[in-house]
């Protein structure tokens, strides 16, 4: 058995956390604290990266100190101290991977560096006990992408946006129309009560060859119908979230259907295939039921793991460290690495015509 204690500061969340691997590969979460910092950014509508850095520092010392009781063990009783390493706000990503650096010298524990987009990508054979090959979509904050992931350290992207990611393309439309930090989980809750057919907004790049995403337009879209009628009513609010929501499912439905198609030709031998979600948008009820109707209609079996597992964490941190570990690729010299505020899953594939660089963790 492998046991990994976790460290995440990459955004807006100072989180801990000690899994286990076994033998045979299934992985079980000893401990999981969370601490969020919306309270200390909400004033501002959006992350302060230095605010977020400063929260980091305070809390992260008592976190893991958490963590590592809840979970019942010592530092000496794991095998390795994960941190996350990028992509994300360079000050978070300091402070937690000196404090991973700092364990792991004081303890003679291993350091693993690890990719924040790996976390999300592997949490579902974590949550599922997932085999290779599945495909990925990603969604979060700064990320939408359909990654083939083949294995620990095996992922190529094969599509991506190439504007807006959808979380920010969620912060967006709750910021123009006046709802509060973060937006995402506010344009859900307020999209409870709306008529998802009041506007008939765009679905971007819907029919298109090209396999991308696109969010900036249907941002655009929301601002104007939001002009045309201001002030705007909470019931307008209501109509417009649903409106987005009942938009962004479609243009993703779209989107995902043909990686499925693709999956489909390059593995005819996988007998049930499988679609996961991932990343923090993948918490929205209206995305999860579209993709799972789709995964339904295509033969796919869908999995999501639960909300508070698709958000960030630092269980997935600990995870892809244990599952490195495993794997006998985690690096050799990551007390020597720095942290990165852009780290690609995967390097290889090009940068997408028109992929704009924005965003937090773009
Ligand atoms: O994965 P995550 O926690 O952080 C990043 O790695 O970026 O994702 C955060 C993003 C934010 O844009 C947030 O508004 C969005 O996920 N989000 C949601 C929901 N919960 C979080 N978007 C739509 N519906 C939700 N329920
Ligand atoms: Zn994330």
């Amino acid at each position: 058995m492998i046991r990994v204690l976790g460290i995440e500061t990459s955004c807006d969340e100072t989180a801990a956390s000690v899994v286990a691997l076994s033998e045979d590969g299934s992985g079980s979460i000893l401990s999981n604290v969370v601490l969020s910092q919306i309270a200390d950014h909400s004033a501002y509508g959006g992350v302060v990266p230095e605010i977020a850095a400063r929260a980091h520092v305070e809390a992260l010392d008592g976190l893991v100190e958490a963590a590592l009781d809840e979970a019942r063990v010592d530092l000496a009783d794991v095998d390795a101290i994960a941190a996350t390493a990028g992509p994300g706000l360079i000050g978070g990503l300091i402070v937690g991977l000196i404090t991973a650096k700092a364990l792991a010298a004081a303890s003679g524990r291993r350091l693993i560096a690890v990719n924040h987009l790996e976390g999300h990508a592997l949490t579902a054979r974590l949550t599922h006990a997932l085999d290779f090959p599945y495909l990925l979509l990603l969604v979060s904050g700064g990320h939408t992408q359909i990654v083939l992931v083949e294995g620990v350290g095996r992922y190529t992207r094969w599509a991506t946006t190439i504007d807006d990611a959808l979380g920010e393309a969620f912060d967006k439309t709750a910021k123009l129309i006046g709802l509060p930090f973060p937006g995402g989980p506010n344009v859900e809750k307020a999209a409870r009560d709306g008529d998802p057919r009041r506007f008939a907004f765009p679905r971007p790049l819907k029919g298109e060859a090209r396999p991308d995403f696109s969010f900036s337009g249907l941002k655009t879209a929301v601002r104007l119908a939001a002009e045309a009628i201001a002030p705007l009513t909470d019931r307008d609010v209501a109509d417009i979230c649903a409106s987005f929501q009942a938009a962004v499912a479609e243009a993703l439905a779209d989107r995902v259907a043909r990686a499925l198609a693709r999956f489909r030709d390059a593995f005819p031998d996988v007998g049930e295939p499988v679609l996961v979600v991932a990343g923090g948008v993948a918490a929205n009820a209206t995305i999860r039921a579209a993709l799972q109707r789709l995964c339904d209609g295509h033969g796919f079996r869908f999995v999501a793991p639960p909300p508070s597992l698709c958000a960030d964490n630092a269980a997935m941190i600990a995870w892809a460290g244990a599952e490195r570990l495993h794997a006998g690729i985690a690096d050799g010299d990551a007390m020597d690495m720095a942290p990165r505020s852009r780290w690609p899953l995967d390097a290889e594939s090009a940068p997408v015509y028109g992929a704009g660089r924005r965003g937090a963790k773009a």
